[in-house]
């Protein structure tokens, strides 16, 4: 059965999309099959992963406001294993389109039920908000990863999200996980990362993933070559960081 997991953290600049784009990209690496689904209007993951996002014909909001199938949407193949829902700025139109249908909260939803056996993973790119966009992907998904970034102000907003998760469990999807938390953009340089991953372990009752994403100038520079981390710089320690991260994630799963 595939694996349905969101990466949402309704705070922008965290690491979503970075991890989005190359845990889909280092679990593709491993054999796994993967749809990369990108519900976010920016489509940074869409271009991050070398779809021309200003050209493709069909993207996620063909699919929400019920223009097409999931299937005409879908660009397969686009690196070995690994497919792309793509969107675009046309998404940011959705959440206005949606006033007043049935069932919104579940038209992804409806759509990926269709072919999500198709794949072992299919890993959804959340915009920074607590939208409709991200209540879709959280009653689509089997669970919740939230990338956290080690700096001052990680837990602001936490507590909100795992509120929302929760609203979700009980109203909408009463078998969504939190999968884990995730630690992004770590410096070893500076006291203050090794603090906040003490601080978020003390204040978290969550699962937290042994791997910890470092602070890696390569993982910056990848989405402008539309590369992810493992085709860019597969030596890098953020190529490492993220098939690590693949790992343990294809494990928790077998537990
Ligand atoms: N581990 C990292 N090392 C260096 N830069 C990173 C890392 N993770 C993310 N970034 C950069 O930080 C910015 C925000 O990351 P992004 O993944 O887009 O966050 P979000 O999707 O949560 O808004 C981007 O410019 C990205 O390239
Ligand atoms: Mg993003």
């Amino acid at each position: 059965m595939g694996r349905i997991i969101a990466i949402a953290n309704q705070k922008g600049g965290v690491g979503k999309t970075t991890t989005a784009i190359n845990l889909s990209a280092s679990l593709a690496s491993m054999g796994q099959r993967v749809l990369a689904l990108d519900m976010d209007p920016q489509g940074n993951m869409t271009s991050g992963l070398g779809v021309d996002k200003d050209n493709v014909e069909k993207t996620v909001y063909d699919l929400i406001i019920g223009n097409v199938g999931i299937e005409k949407c879908i660009q397969s193949e686009v690196i070995e294993n690994l497919d792309v829902l793509p969107s675009n700025i046309n998404l940011s139109a959705a959440e206005i389109e949606l006033i007043g249908i049935d069932n919104k909260e579940f038209i992804l939803k409806e759509e990926v039920d269709k072919v999500k056996d198709e794949y072992d993973f299919t890993i959804i790119d959340c915009p920074p908000a607590l939208s409709m966009l991200t209540i879709n992907a959280m009653t689509t998904a089997d669970s919740v990863l939230v990338p956290i970034q080690c700096e001052y102000y990680a837990l602001e907003g936490l507590s909100q999200l795992i509120h929302t998760i929760e609203l979700v469990q009980e109203r909408l999807n009463s078998s969504l996980e939190i999968e884990g938390v995730v630690f992004t953009m770590y410096d070893a340089r500076t006291n203050l990362s090794l603090q906040v991953v003490e601080n978020v372990k003390d204040n978290l009752n969550q699962n937290i993933y042994k791997t910890i994403i470092p602070r890696n100038i390569r993982l910056a520079e990848a989405p402008s070559y539309g590369m992810p981390i493992n085709l860019y710089d597969p030596k890098s320690t953020g190529a490492e960081s993220y098939m690590l991260l693949a790992e343990e994630v294809i494990h928790k799963g077998e537990e």
